[in-house]
């Protein structure tokens, strides 16, 4: 399968899909997933700074300016709605509802995710927070939520995307939640607009990054498929295209750090 088209969303075998760089039955991604992210749970945060130089942090500030969190008008009694998809730890909630708080907006989160471990350190972290009334967690699927149809004002995932199987469901599912007139926003992984780029880039990634997992969390396997799955997902323009075809309105992306990453955005009309 070719990582640039659109062969993630038409796959030509169709009970197959990819785990990283290998080709796995659709019904046995989700447990693989499961397994690298209930290995690396407990030094998710952690490694997220080490490997990223930090710059997850940028990247997911600008995904909380993309919310466009505003103060509602006096009369609007009922807290803006978010749900969190493979909210994972709830950084972005976490953000989310610091920004609120500045601004004095009443914001409800629903971090929601396919991992108990990943959960349990979001749990902890948001009952150490002064936010813990406006946020809760729901171990869930993206590709199945259980939430009402438009019922959700801001829909987003942060570096959830990439896992999921059945990408498809879960745009469509992102779609059905939101309100008309709600938000989604989207932070993946990317690929550099230049080949020259993108090789220097793979060479971190390919040499680097497996390495430092080896070392500071003893398990090489979890970054390899981090990397893998990264060199996966499809460029921005695809999808974006993919967001149109799943019926979002006025979809756009701006790269981030030269392309290492990208925001996608849209609207639920
Ligand atoms: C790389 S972490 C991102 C966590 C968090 N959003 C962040 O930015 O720090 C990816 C998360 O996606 C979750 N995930 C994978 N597949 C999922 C699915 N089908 N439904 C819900 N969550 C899923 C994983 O359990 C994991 O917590």
């Amino acid at each position: 399968m070719e990582a640039f088209g659109y062969g993630w969303l038409m796959s030509t075998e169709p009970q197959m899909t990819d785990f990283g760089f290998r080709r796995v039955p659709q019904a046995d991604k989700q447990a693989r997933v499961r397994e690298v992210f209930d290995s690396v749970a407990g030094r998710y945060d952690i490694m997220n700074d080490v490997m990223s130089g930090g710059l997850h942090r940028l990247w997911k500030r600008r995904m909380i300016e993309a919310l466009y969190l505003a103060p509602q008008s006096s009369g609007q009694a009922s807290p803006i709605t978010m749900l969190d998809v493979a909210g994972g730890t709830g950084d972005i909630a976490n953000l989310a509802l610091r920004r609120a708080q500045s601004q004095a907006i009443n914001l409800n989160i629903k971090v929601l995710d396919i991992n108990h471990e990943m959960l349990k350190v979001g749990q902890a972290r948001a009952n150490n927070s002064a936010n813990s009334n406006n946020i809760s967690f729901i171990h869930a699927n993206a590709e199945a939520l259980p939430i009402a149809d438009s019922s959700t004002d801001i829909y987003t995932i942060a570096f959830g995307m990439r896992n999921i199987t059945q990408r498809h469901k879960a745009l469509a599912e992102a779609r059905r939640v939101l309100k008309p007139g709600g938000r989604f926003v989207c932070l993946e992984f990317s690929h550099l607009p230049t080949p020259f780029t993108q090789k220097l880039y793979d060479a971190y990634s390919f040499q680097i990054i497996p390495a430092m997992g080896k070392l500071i969390a003893g398990d090489d396997a979890p970054y390899r498929y981090l990397v893998e799955s990264i060199r996966q997902f499809p460029s921005a323009p695809v999808y974006a295209a993919a967001l149109e075809e799943a019926g979002f309105a006025r979809v756009g992306y701006s790269r981030l750090s030269g392309g290492i990453a990208a925001l996608h955005y849209g609207w639920r009309l």
